[in-house]
């Protein structure tokens, strides 16, 4: 099938003849799937218990006539009005005890087991009919689930999901455990009932309390996702698969843990103010690929702009070309446009769409057109072709959970400080794996693996750790590593907790910083002077570990102490880096790393926001850059989209794109 593109459709558009209309106008511009239904339950189920679904059934036959396969999407984002109007205790309450309004859309309490009742009925009635249906070759269930709920049965439901994890030794519920783990003794805070345990509604509460909270709304999405999965799989002819629509980086549940249990992972890309950084999407397609370790959706993507920015800028003629062959290069199997046609009324009128109002073709039209006369040329070439990296970088929501709620220095974001790893690598065109900090290590051939950091440790992640370190590996540790135990509390022993002696060191203290420090650091004979800021550790090395980089002056306690050490581990290498180092030095360290790790990027020496992608075999090759640009190649290529055979050079046009194979 190729690389499917395609665009998302709602039902307010409802009539045959202006089906019939856009859909000739998808095939035209060579969309051959069509998203649909992910917000129609209120003409799905008009009311209680009468569902309507003979105009959906049209729609599809509609779509298979025109050659479009459909993507079918479970409407429990958006409840209907009789519904919270019969039953306001689904709708979500805030932190201060609101309840959302009817009008918007994801306002239901995920832990209510009324809704999850309601939405059983729905996706039920949905999954009967289109389950079989050889036209319909997935589903989206819900969709970007978001909303966390601070209501009086989210809170029962967190105290029983507590008791599951807090158990004595014969396995009964036991608060003592919890009062143990978490502390309680502090402030008074120890419970004598599990109907004491509050939702940390407010800031400042117990960090054991505050990852468990996360962890619980995680679990409480995944009953709410295996309700509709048991239930759409009931009725799936073989082949259809199940995905659910995520963001990026967003962190309000582990996306690890969600994609467990279904079949396939997507996104929604979106830019908002502004252009496209390449590195930066690329992390967030780089990150899907990783929650199922194997190719993904982009689900939808913007259609030249949004609605919902501060400045909901167009993207530039030529950029979403670039931004879709960003993903595809990167394993991304399908990119579709939200949305196809501007809805007349709601929130969205202003959003980017492909079609105007008037259901003729808007600019942006014909850059979906260039793309799918792309796909048609290359599409077999990377069909079911994957994407093999040799660098890894471990990511935990657990670990951003904890940071983020004890920052300790205001301007310590972790996921910037994760991407300021993640550009050293994806900036040069090194494919880049992002895994869970739990994903088994062995038989990717990863020949680096980074903690950016590994804040929260227990046995299982220090033994592939060091497995892999021990069998040859590079193991990269940043700062804050090893700090805590899977309840969230401090180890006991100094950070890196339970890979001291893998890192030959451990950290003496930590500090948080006014100013950057100076550091000096020596790479086989080359001295840079670089800087740390925003935190720094004083790093104390062990026999045999070598000190690459140490402080300069500048707090007295720093002074002249390790900054960065390297040390021999097994076969491998195990290297801390001790402080949140200037973007330079940061660069120089981290390629001296992989050059020893023997990690090679695509292409070498690529002018900035240009990026080389492997996908199988083949090389895209991706410009967001504003004006034309050059590169050499270290051979003979021919550029699969023009045909041409290049020998030392590529230009690329302004947001250019090539796909390359060896000649
Ligand atoms: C997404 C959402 C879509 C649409 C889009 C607009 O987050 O899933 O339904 O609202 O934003 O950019």
């Amino acid at each position: 099938m190729g690389i499917r593109l395609g665009a998302a459709w709602y039902p307010e558009h409802w009539d045959e003849v202006t089906w019939r209309q856009d859909l000739k106008l998808m095939r035209e511009a060579g969309l051959n799937v069509v998203r649909i239904a992910e917000f129609a339950w209120a003409d799905i189920e008009p009311s209680e218990g009468h569902f309507a679904l003979d105009w959906l059934e049209r729609a599809v036959s509609l779509a298979a006539e025109h050659g479009l396969d459909v993507v079918m999407g479970t409407p429990t984002a958006a409840p209907p009005a009789w519904l919270t109007q019969a039953y306001p205790e689904v709708l979500a309450v805030d932190e201060h005890g609101r309840r959302a309004q009817h009008g918007k859309r994801c306002h239901y309490d995920v832990t209510s087991s009324l809704y999850q009742k309601l939405c059983a009925r729905v996706v039920e009635e949905l999954a009967r009919r289109f389950g079989p249906d050889e036209r319909v070759i997935g589903w989206q269930i819900d969709n970007e689930y978001n909303r966390v709920s601070f209501s009086e049965q989210a809170r029962r439901a967190f105290q029983e999901w507590l008791q599951g994890l807090y158990v004595d030794d014969e396995g009964r519920p036991s608060l003592a455990a919890l009062n143990s783990a978490w502390t309680t003794s502090y402030w008074s805070q120890k419970y004598t009932s599990w109907s004491q345990i509050p939702l940390p509604a407010e800031q400042n509460h117990n960090p054991a309390l505050i990852l468990r909270f996360h962890q619980f709304v995680t679990e409480a999405y995944c009953r709410f996702q295996r309700l509709q999965l048991e239930i759409i799989r009931r009725y799936a002819r073989p082949g259809q698969w199940i995905t659910s629509n995520f963001m990026g980086f967003f962190h309000g549940f582990d996306h690890y843990r969600i994609c467990e249990e279904l079949d396939l992972a997507s996104w929604d890309h979106y830019i908002g103010t502004g252009h496209l950084d390449l590195v930066r999407a690329g992390a967030a397609h780089d990150l899907t690929r990783g929650f199922k370790r194997r190719n993904f959706w982009v689900m939808e993507t913007q259609p030249g702009c949004v609605n919902w920015a501060p400045i909901n800028n167009m993207l530039d003629r030529g950029e979403a070309r670039a931004m879709a062959w960003n993903g595809i290069g990167r394993g991304a199997d399908a990119v579709l446009y939200w949305q196809w046609r501007s809805a007349l009324n709601g929130q969205e009128q202003y959003h980017g769409t492909l079609v105007a109002p008037d259901g003729t073709p808007r600019p942006f039209y014909q850059e979906v057109k260039r793309l799918s006369e792309d796909l048609q040329k290359v599409g077999d070439l990377l069909d079911g072709q994957t994407i093999r990296a040799e660098v890894a970088l471990l990511h935990s929501y657990d670990d951003r959970w904890a940071i983020e709620a004890q920052r300790h220095h205001r301007d310590f974001d972790p996921l910037a400080h994760y991407l300021h790893y993640y550009r050293c690598f994806a900036g040069r065109s090194i494919m880049t794996d992002i895994i869970s900090s739990r994903a088994p290590l062995s038989d990717h051939g990863y020949k680096l693996v980074i903690g950016a950091p590994v804040h929260i440790i227990d046995e299982a992640i220090a033994a592939e750790l060091k497995r892999f370190a021990s069998e040859g590996g590079h193991l990269v540790l940043s700062i804050r590593s090893g700090f805590k135990d899977a309840h969230n509390r401090l180890h006991q022993s100094r950070p890196p907790a339970l890979l001291q002696d893998a890192a030959g060191m451990y950290v003496e203290e930590y500090y948080a910083l006014l100013e950057p420090v100076p550091l000096r650091l020596e790479l086989g004979g080359q001295a840079i002077e670089g800087q740390g800021q925003i935190w720094a550790e004083w790093l104390t090395p062990l026999e045999g570990t070598q000190v690459l980089a140490r402080y300069g002056s500048s707090n007295g306690w720093l002074d002249g102490q390790a900054a960065v050490t390297a040390h021999p581990y097994g076969a491998g290498w195990v290297y801390y880096v001790g402080a949140w180092l200037d973007e330079r030095t940061q660069a120089a360290l981290m390629g001296w790393i992989a050059e020893r790790a023997g990690v090679r990027p695509v292409l070498a020496g690529l002018p900035e926001n240009v990026a080389a992608l492997r996908r199988g075999d083949a090389i895209v090759v991706v410009s967001a850059r504003r004006e034309r640009c050059q590169l050499s190649l270290p051979g003979r290529y021919r550029d699969q989209l023009t045909g041409r055979l290049l020998e030392v050079e590529l230009e690329l046009e302004p947001y250019g794109v090539a796909v390359l194979v060896p000649a």
